[in-house]
């Protein structure tokens, strides 16, 4: 990686929050702070996102040599932007129109309008010789606004969520002004490389662009546009499960649940893409057909409650919970709930101790771009115990070849495959996930930042 200028990140949310309730900035845990951190620290550089708090933004401070740079939000801006044309417009249809998107004329313009302020805010903060590193789907206009204000930057962009089927992608009444928008950049991100090919197919045929392999020509500009899988901190996944607090405490949540019983186990955020509502039919179906049952079996599902401003989240949390609530009025024995249901968000160390707890894991996403939770349960798995059952639709199943790859909609086939996982041989269940933690050893979030930010340095 080049080692010229500071790295400038720009993002819906700032990696920071305060800490309880008080004064005090604290860095937030994620994926792709633990990834940025240790090049912000290295080059320095700073980052431009929304504090998570609507009204004015805070002043600009430094927290732990991160030149932290607010951008305001008023509650209008976010109904219209956050919650409209971003969660209600552009995450359905990005991911294959699980839900119906909706368009609105007037959440578009005040989308256009956040995004020239994103791009403002970030012409005003890179000194010549910074690099600038766009992301995701709320800040698809960034890239060319910025270009415009800034011809001279390097201008990166990933896209952490899918990128439609050309199909889909024509519904968008702004297909042509999301693709020039993206085409701002000098570097276009995804997370495989089918996203990566349909962009290139969606902007040969609404942006005139011409492409040979991953190199796309736009007017007089070459962009590169290919994948970059994201992954997370392998190693320090792979402690967590060594550690022998964290150890014990797994040992206890199996002793809770009854050693004898078979963990299931499912980690998500609330949302209809992740296929919550399939998988608890899935195991309603195995308790009713006899092939576990509460005394020999527990699935326990984490789900955070996301975006819950947005009609479909709502529904889709009323129609989980129901679920949940009939499976459990139906086959729970004395002592022996089935379903385990938390609503709630678990520590990093908590959520480890429940990934080595785990028989199976099951992440069946109708769609995902790619599917961190997949990777953190296999870093964690030192032990080589645990079965990933993994939806063909998340990103993570072009990597993580060793597990048993479900269609999600085909709820009979992937009963047999939850069944299988449960009941797989030991000698089995270790060589999927040895070769499984091999891949993300491999490649993990270190090599995905140096592997963009090497394809974006001049
Ligand atoms: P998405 O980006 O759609 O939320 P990912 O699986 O890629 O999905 O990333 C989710 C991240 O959030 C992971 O790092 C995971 O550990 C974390 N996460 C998801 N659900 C929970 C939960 N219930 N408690 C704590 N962390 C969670
Ligand atoms: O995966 C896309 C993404 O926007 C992530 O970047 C983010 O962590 C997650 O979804 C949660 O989204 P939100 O910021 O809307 O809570």
């Amino acid at each position: 990686m080049g080692t010229r200028g500071r790295l400038v990140v720009v993002a819906n949310r700032l990696p920071v929050h305060r800490s309880g309730g008080s004064d005090r900035w604290e860095i937030s845990p994620g994926g792709l702070v633990t990834a940025l951190e240790p090049v912000l620290r290295a080059r320095g550089g700073a980052w431009v996102g929304w504090s998570g708090t609507p009204g004015r933004a805070p002043r600009p401070f430094v927290l732990d040599g991160i030149d932290i740079r607010p951008v305001s939000m008023s509650d209008n801006e976010l109904k219209l932007t956050y919650h409209g044309m971003s969660n209600a417009t552009l995450w359905p249809l990005y991911h294959d129109a699980i839900r119906t998107p909706e368009f609105s004329g007037a959440w578009w313009s005040e989308y256009v309008r956040v995004n020239q302020r994103f791009a403002e805010k970030a012409a005003a903060c890179a000194k010549p010789g910074d690099l600038v590193w766009i992301h995701d789907f709320h800040l698809q206009l960034v890239p060319a606004m910025l270009r415009a204000l800034r011809p001279e930057l390097r201008i990166g962009f990933f896209l952490h969520i899918p990128f439609p089927p050309e199909e889909l992608f024509a519904w968008l009444p702004w297909r042509r002004e999301i693709l020039e928008g993206m085409l701002g950049a000098d570097v276009v991100g995804f997370q495989t490389r089918s996203d990566a090919r349909k962009f290139a197919t969606a902007a040969r045929r609404f942006a005139g662009t011409r492409s040979s392999g991953s190199t796309l020509r736009h007017g007089a500009r070459c962009i590169i546009a290919d994948a970059f899988p994201i992954s997370i901190d392998f190693k320090a996944f792979d402690a967590l499960g060594r550690d022998p607090i964290v150890r014990q405490r797994a040992t206890l949540i199996r002793e809770r649940l009854d050693p004898a019983r078979k963990i299931i186990l499912c980690v998500d955020r609330l949302d209809y893409t992740k296929g919550i509502d399939h998988r608890l039919r899935v195991y309603e179906r195995m308790l009713r057909g006899g092939a576990v049952s509460a005394d020999d079996s527990v699935l326990v599902q984490v789900a955070v409650p996301t975006r819950d401003k947005v009609a479909e989240y709502a529904t889709q949390r009323a129609t989980v919970e129901g679920l949940v609530g009939a499976i459990n009025g139906e086959f729970t024995r004395l002592a022996r709930v089935p379903v385990h249901y938390f609503s709630r968000s678990l520590r990093h160390r908590e959520l480890a101790a429940y990934y080595l707890a785990a028989d199976a894991m099951l992440v069946t996403p109708l769609r995902d771009g790619m599917n961190l939770v997949a990777k953190e349960f296999v870093a964690t798995r030192s032990d080589l115990g645990g079965v990933l059952v993994l939806s063909e639709f998340a990103g993570a199943s072009q990597e993580l070849r060793g597990a048993i790859m479900v269609n999600p909609r085909d709820e009979d086939r992937t009963v047999e495959a939850v069944v299988g996982a449960i009941r797989m041989t030991d000698a089995e269940r270790r060589r999927r996930m040895s070769r499984m933690r091999s891949a993300v050893r491999r490649h993990d979030v270190f090599n995905w930042s140096d592997t963009f930010l090497g394809a974006l340095a001049p």
